[in-house]
């Protein structure tokens, strides 16, 4: 399979998301992506302030999937200014009901092809060390697209408030430009 088949087969939906359009949010979504990402139930919280900022500032690196008005996914990233040629996946959500149906991985493919990210070489994330659905979100993703998925430390215990997971950061690519198509 070619490398642009990879990227169709998980741009294409499947049945029961087929529904589900993609588009990147802007400063009147910024409370309905505050509420979805609480709804996850599983990724942490930030202000509704932070998620104005980044459905107006950073919303060109931001994208959410609906189902008619109702947010299905959220995917909240920037490019780290450190490294323009990396697109860093802050937080990726997919509520409860369109999980386990390719959404997760659709909503991967459809940010790369973003003209905001078309010229990035490297996707990464942190990922905190207890959370299967993530680390097999992306290892398949990258699998998928033929590209190698790298995890090293990032954030250890220490960094964070008690109690809180390590999240080592995972590093998938290098991106082709014949990876990307639209979801
Ligand atoms: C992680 C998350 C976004 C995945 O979304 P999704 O739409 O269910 O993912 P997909 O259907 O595209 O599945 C992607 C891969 O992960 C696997 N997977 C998904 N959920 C899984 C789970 N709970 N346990 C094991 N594997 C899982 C799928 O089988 C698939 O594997 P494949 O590559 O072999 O086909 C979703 O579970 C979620 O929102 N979780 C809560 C928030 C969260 O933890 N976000 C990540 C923080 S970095």
């Amino acid at each position: 399979m070619s490398e642009t088949d990879y990227a169709h087969h998980y741009a294409r939906p499947l049945a029961a998301t087929s529904s589900i359009t993609l588009r990147t949010p802007n400063t009147a979504d910024g409370v309905a992506v505050w509420r979805a990402v609480q709804n996850t139930g599983t990724l942490e919280p930030n202000t509704a302030y932070f998620y104005l900022i980044f459905c107006s500032d950073f919303r060109h690196t931001c994208l959410i999937a609906e189902d008619g008005n109702e947010i299905a996914g959220v995917l909240i990233g920037y490019h780290p200014p450190s490294q323009p040629d990396t697109a860093f996946c802050w937080q990726i959500g997919v509520l409860a009901q369109w999980r386990g149906q390719g959404l997760g991985k659709r909503l991967l493919s459809a940010w790369l092809d973003l003209p905001a990210n078309r010229h990035v070489r490297w996707l990464t994330a942190t990922v905190a060390d207890d959370n299967q659905a993530s680390d097999k979100l992306f290892r398949g993703f990258a699998e998928s697209m033929g590209m190698s998925c790298t995890v090293s430390p990032r954030f250890i215990s220490d960094h964070f408030p008690a109690g809180h997971r390590p999240e080592p950061i995972y590093r998938i690519g290098p991106i082709r430009s014949g990876a990307r198509t639209r979801a």
